[in-house]
């Protein structure tokens, strides 16, 4: 038996035109349209993908979307008064610093900087601490997507022996929280984690975020588990997730491709961070499906 595919591709698609909808009823019931900011330092062209992707979803779903590109070079004075600017800018919403950033800007001083309220990455100390106590606030976008991915899929989590490859502040300790929030047994392995394809094999769900093409392989696979691949990896054989994808369409219950899984999913859900962060601000809600 074969694995059922989740396609996030389309998945993503219908969370974006439920955000199209809601940003028009936000825009003419505050009077403007939600703001968002990118920033990217330096031209890593990755970055730049990203960052231009990012920013194209939010227009194309009523947003204003401005993107700022300093220099390489920039100091952390410098990019501290570029975000202290944006904090106290009533159009801006939304802002985003593009990881990496290179040195010697240090991630934890820009996280900390930008205003909880405006934190649509979620990686913020308030964020994460909300996150932590099961209060609202911006959740990180991949863990979100991959939380929306499981519910429409309709993998059952309560009671779930669920198992996090990845302890990143981006996904795996965030992705942890929210499957605990839904009553699931975690288990975060990471690098140093003895005989990880005996964890794997208990998981009933995978998510696998490390970066490091198909290292989970089939026989790493519980029969009948969901298999979530957040990996990105660029290989001479094109985009490949961190999951021996053939080897697992045999053995799962569901999995998701990649390229069309994940992926689709961050954009997404940074979209929705950015509307929920505009409602909050203006004290407009638009409701959620
Ligand atoms: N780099 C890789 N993923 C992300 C993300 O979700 N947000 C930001 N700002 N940078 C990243």
């Amino acid at each position: 038996m074969s694995a059922t595919i989740i396609d996030g591709k389309a998945i993503a698609a219908a969370v974006r035109e439920d955000l199209t909808r809601r940003t028009a009823l936000f825009t003419e019931r505050a009077g403007r349209a939600p703001g968002l900011v990118g920033i990217q330092v330096g031209d890593d062209p990755a970055s730049d993908v990203y960052q231009r992707m990012k920013a194209e979803a939010a227009e194309g779903c009523g947003m204003v979307s401005r993107r700022v590109i300093l220099p390489e070079g920039t100091t952390q004075a410098e990019l501290d008064a570029l975000i202290d600017e944006l904090n106290a800018d009533d159009a801006v919403d939304g802002m985003l610093v593009q990881l990496p950033v290179p040195e010697p800007l240090a991630e934890p001083a820009i996280a900390a900087r930008i205003a909880p309220e405006k934190d649509v990455d979620g990686f913020g100390p308030g964020n994460l601490g909300h996150l932590m106590r099961g209060e609202p606030g911006s959740v990180p976008c991949t863990p979100s997507g991959v939380m929306h991915l499981l519910s429409t899929a309709g993998v059952p989590l309560e009671g779930a022996n669920a198992v996090v490859v990845g302890r990143s502040l981006i996904v795996g300790k965030p992705m942890g929280q929210l499957l605990l929030a839904e009553n699931a047994t975690v288990t975060i392995a990471h690098s140093r984690t003895r005989d990880l394809d005996a964890v794997c094999r208990a998981a009933d769900v995978l998510v696998v975020a490390v970066g490091r093409p198909e290292m989970v392989r089939g026989d790493w696979i519980k029969p009948g588990a969901a298999v979530i691949d957040v990996g990105t990896n660029r290989t001479d054989d094109g985009l490949v997730g961190d999951v021996a994808y053939e080897e697992a369409l045999e053995i799962a219950g569901w999995i998701t491709p990649v390229p069309g899984g994940v992926g689709p999913m961050t954009i997404a859900f940074l979209l929705a961070n950015t509307l929920e962060a505009a409602e909050r601000r203006a004290g407009v809600t638009t409701g959620s499906d």
